[in-house]
């Protein structure tokens, strides 16, 4: 259930086995982003700046470990991942910047861009680095088993 101050929208980010990408350490860090994105959704105003801190250093960790991933195994396309990562983290410390002038609606609109960012950015930039470490690891892509989808 979203907060009154929150937008209208019911529709918050949530984890499903949908996300999942056989890498263990990216999965487990993907569930932590889908957590403060949900949460910022949801959250009233006062709690806005405290889960805005939350996010800026979760997404330091996050990208930072992907990119030394991507350096340490010379991935190939990495150059643009690596710039999606940091335009991605300039707009939220940007609107964290922003935010201390006290008006909430720039960072409500910046959640809803991360929330519908993240599906597109996990799907087609982390799942080829996860089976780019895989194949490099065991020589082929990550079998995932995902508890929700049908088996085809
Ligand atoms: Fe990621
Ligand atoms: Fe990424």
């Amino acid at each position: 259930m979203n907060h009154p101050d929150s937008p209208a929208s019911n529709d918050t980010l949530a984890w499903s086995d949908a996300f999942l990408l056989g890498h263990g350490p990216m999965d487990t860090v993907h569930e932590e982003f889908v957590d403060i994105v949900g949460r910022l959704q949801r959250a009233d105003n006062a709690a806005l700046p405290a889960l805005m801190d939350e996010l800026v250093r979760h997404l330091k960790a996050h990208f930072e470990m992907e990119d030394k991933w991507m350096l340490e195994t010379d991935f190939p396309p990495r150059g643009c991942h690596m710039d999606e990562h940091a335009a991605v983290l300039a707009s939220v410390e940007e609107v964290r910047a922003e935010m201390e002038q006290g008006d909430p609606a720039i960072c409500r609109d910046l959640v809803e861009h991360l929330a519908a960012w993240f599906p597109g950015h996990a799907d087609h930039l982390d799942s080829a680095l996860a089976h780019w470490m895989s194949k490099l690891r065991f020589g082929g892509k990550p079998v995932v088993l995902r508890r929700d989808l049908p088996l085809r």
